[in-house]
């Protein structure tokens, strides 16, 4: 009796479907679907058709499309979507001059770093953004000073109202890509900070369109050697084979050109955990992550690779022989009683003090001049 009312029901449903004018909506919708859906070969030459296309030397073409997943496609469903956006918009929804101007202080506490201990100034360089994020701030920043800056990212980065960026960015990255964009684009959140980034560098006018290369930091399509300065900033925690990534960047700088970086260790206070996505929430008790009773109720908003500190450092030194590698210790005062309080209850015991208090990790290197023809970087090239 029951499988004959569900099945009366279906067809009656199935008919409703048919005939209601909504049925041609989401054909329509399941055309676009399967279409963002497409095996990317598809659509790989109007791609590089609409890629921008770069003064730096790339070795190969550039393929888009091969098969790169969001890094933050880590959330899934309806309910993590909601809590992304909900961080987000809470995130972003005010004014965003007070977080433009500390992103820009953190950025030139970064610069000075990077500056005061290789020696190269940053201006008049070719320099590399990997990971260069939706807001592409810092290739902003760098570019306003004088310098060329390229950007590669995983993800499709749109700039302005480019509708086949966004269906290039859905084939690649997924729709929950698309819609976090669009969403923070329709809502005016971009172009408030925008606005915001132009008053805090004194500029009257956005860059203009900046190159960016969708491109994975383990597989850079440059020539050796190509750039001055090469930097990626709160990246390196999302990537699985990081041994990789700073190999290719160091590949791709120039002898006497500079790499530096910061990127979120994951015995942090709040871990490398993206503070947006999981709703703006600092409220996490402290080291949640690491917490045995704590860490199943902590979600990844993308995937991280949970190197330790000691393992960072033994990367780095490996793969730039000679770098400086500062863990940034500046919360100390405030979080090593609050971690030596949870070891004397027997928590967190498996980890040193300097590595809970550590919320960020910076690291500058020099690529050593090989041979008297290698030309320092900066003005003496023509
Ligand atoms: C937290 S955002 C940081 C963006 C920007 N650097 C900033 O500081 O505003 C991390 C960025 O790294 C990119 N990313 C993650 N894994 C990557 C990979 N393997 N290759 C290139 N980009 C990657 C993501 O797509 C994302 O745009």
């Amino acid at each position: 009796m029951r499988a004959g009312r569900s099945g009366r029901l279906s067809m009656w449903l199935g008919r409703v479907r048919a005939e209601s004018p909504l049925s041609a909506v989401s054909e329509t919708t399941r055309a676009f679907y399967r279409f963002v859906r497409a095996e990317p070969s598809a659509c790989a030459d109007s791609k590089m058709a609409t890629m921008a296309t770069s003064a730096a030397n790339l070795k190969e073409p550039v393929d888009p499309g091969h098969g790169l997943r969001s890094y933050s496609s880590q959330l899934r469903g309806p309910a993590g979507l909601v809590r992304e956006v909900v961080g987000l918009l809470r995130a972003h929804g005010g004014d965003p001059g007070p977080a433009v101007a500390a992103t820009l202080e953190h950025l030139r506490a970064l610069e000075d770093f990077a500056v005061s201990t290789t020696g190269l100034p940053l201006f008049d360089l070719e320099m590399l953004d990997v990971g260069a994020g939706q807001r592409l701030m810092q290739m902003a920043y760098f570019t306003a000073h004088g310098n060329r800056v390229v950007g590669v990212d995983r993800d499709v980065i749109v700039q302005g109202l480019d509708v086949a960026g966004y269906v290039r960015m859905a084939r690649s990255n997924g729709l929950r890509r698309v819609a976090k964009t669009a969403g923070r684009k329709l809502l005016g959140v971009d172009a408030r900070y925008h606005a915001a980034l132009r008053r805090e560098l004194g500029v009257a006018a956005d860059p203009g369109p900046l190159v960016v290369h969708q491109m994975d930091a383990t597989e850079l399509a440059f020539a050796d050697e190509t750039f001055d300065a090469v930097y990626s900033l709160t990246v390196l925690q999302y990537i699985a084979d990081p041994a990789r990534a700073l190999a290719e960047m160091a590949r791709v700088v120039r002898p006497g050109g500079i790499v530096f970086t910061q990127f979120l260790p994951f015995t942090g206070v709040i871990g490398s955990f993206d503070v947006g996505a999981l709703g703006g929430s600092t409220s996490l008790p402290d080291w949640s992550h690491l917490r045995v009773q704590l860490a199943p109720h902590v979600r990844e908003a993308a995937y991280l690779n949970r190197l330790r500190i000691p393992e960072w450092r033994a990367l780095f030194e490996g793969t730039m022989p000679g770098c400086v590698f500062v863990p940034d210790d500046s919360r100390r005062e405030e979080l090593a009683p609050r971690a030596r309080r949870l070891q004397e209850a027997g928590e967190l015991r498996e980890y040193e003090i300097d590595e809970l208090v550590a919320s960020e990790v910076r690291v500058a290197w020099r690529k050593p001049i090989a041979t008297p023809d290698d030309e320092p970087p900066g003005r003496a090239r023509p």
